[in-house]
């Protein structure tokens, strides 16, 4: 594994990072999520990511990661980077979404409980509430790590200048942001139009999720809907009809590029976004220790020739 340091701050992340949102909810098979997580482990995976509502049912994967955690790693916690969010929808009424300190603090402590931790290392804000003020969940996430239930503060999904707000108003409270969570992949790149200017400028770091656009960057559509694949399940949060025939004769023209660099489509799709190193750690989902395996061959070739990328470019901009 390959670590990187977050920002400006004391903390390293692994170059790949293991996110929990989909495979590990009490819809799926522990003795397959299981394996992930120890493949993750002993291949220097030392940062995993959670948020209240993942599952499905919400919150089923900070139950089940939790049982993991203190059943098989219970003596390496401090080998590990945990992470939590609060922000989307988990419980009825005006104080179970958004931006308020009355939610982010009770989500914290359920998200502790369900994970029977003390502390969480990073706690997010995990989307920016646009009636609540800024101050008022930048405080709330101050106050959370004075009080020791995070160790440092986090904001996803934030563009860029409501971005810059934040991390303005974190730093007077003495709480600088440890690192921003926005969506980017190959095919989402909103953050170069930015936010990884401002990271870059404000010392924050930047751990892009859903890097292989939920499974579309890699050889699983090229050939149709597999069973079992994410857009082929109810609860998946890929759409069928995101996987269009132009959208496919995309990924195969990208996926030659792959072959020629001896690359999966997956391994070439991370290792595009490593090349930036305003790019701390990229957090890829998995629902099998395959995959998980055959996306961290990519660090053994994180660079491209001015070719490949201009290549690359000419493909991702035939929408
Ligand atoms: N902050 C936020 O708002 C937010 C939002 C979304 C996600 N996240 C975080 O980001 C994490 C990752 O998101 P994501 O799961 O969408 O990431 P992703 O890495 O883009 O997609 C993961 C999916 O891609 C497929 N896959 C992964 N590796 C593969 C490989 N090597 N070969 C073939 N297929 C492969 C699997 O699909 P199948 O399941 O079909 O096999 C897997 O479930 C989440 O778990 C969560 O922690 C945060």
């Amino acid at each position: 594994m390959q670590y990187r340091r977050c920002g400006k701050s004391g903390i390293q992340l692994p170059a790949i990072s293991l996110g929990l949102w989909h495979n590990f909810g009490d819809v799926d098979d522990v003795k397959v999520y299981r394996k992930t997580l120890h493949t993750a482990f002993n291949n220097g995976i030392t940062h995993f990511d959670l948020a209240n509502n993942y599952g499905p049912p919400p919150g089923s994967a900070e139950i089940n990661f939790g049982k993991i955690l203190h059943a098989d790693f219970k003596n390496h916690r401090d080998e590990l980077i945990i992470s939590s969010k609060a922000g989307y929808l988990m419980w009825p009424g005006p104080y179970g979404e958004w931006g308020s300190k009355k939610n982010l603090v009770a989500s914290l402590d359920q998200s502790l409980k369900r994970m029977k931790l003390d502390y969480v290392d990073i706690f997010y804000h995990h989307r920016p509430d646009p009636d609540t003020p800024l101050e008022e969940s930048m405080m709330a996430l101050d106050s959370i790590v004075r009080q020791g239930k995070a160790l440092y503060a986090g904001i996803s999904n934030y563009p860029a200048k409501k971005a810059a707000k934040a991390f303005k108003i974190l730093k007077k409270l003495g709480t600088p942001c440890l690192i921003h969570q926005p969506r980017y992949s190959m095919l989402d790149r909103w953050v170069e139009g930015g936010l990884l200017d401002e990271l870059e400028k404000s010392g924050v770091g930047c751990i892009p999720f859903s890097p292989l656009a939920q499974g579309l960057l890699t050889n699983k559509y090229l050939k149709g809907i597999p069973r079992n694949s994410r857009a082929a399940k109810k609860h998946g949060f890929l759409k069928k009809d995101a996987i269009t025939k132009e959208r496919v004769e995309q990924l195969q023209k990208l996926n030659v590029i792959a072959e020629e660099r001896g690359q999966s489509l997956a391994q070439m799709a991370l290792a595009w976004l490593l090349k930036d190193e305003r790019v701390t750690s990229v957090l890829v989902g998995a629902s099998s220790s395959e995959q998980l395996l055959d996306s961290l061959k990519c660090l053994g070739n994180i660079s491209f020739e001015k070719e490949e990328l201009e290549k690359i470019e000419i493909i991702l901009a035939d929408k």
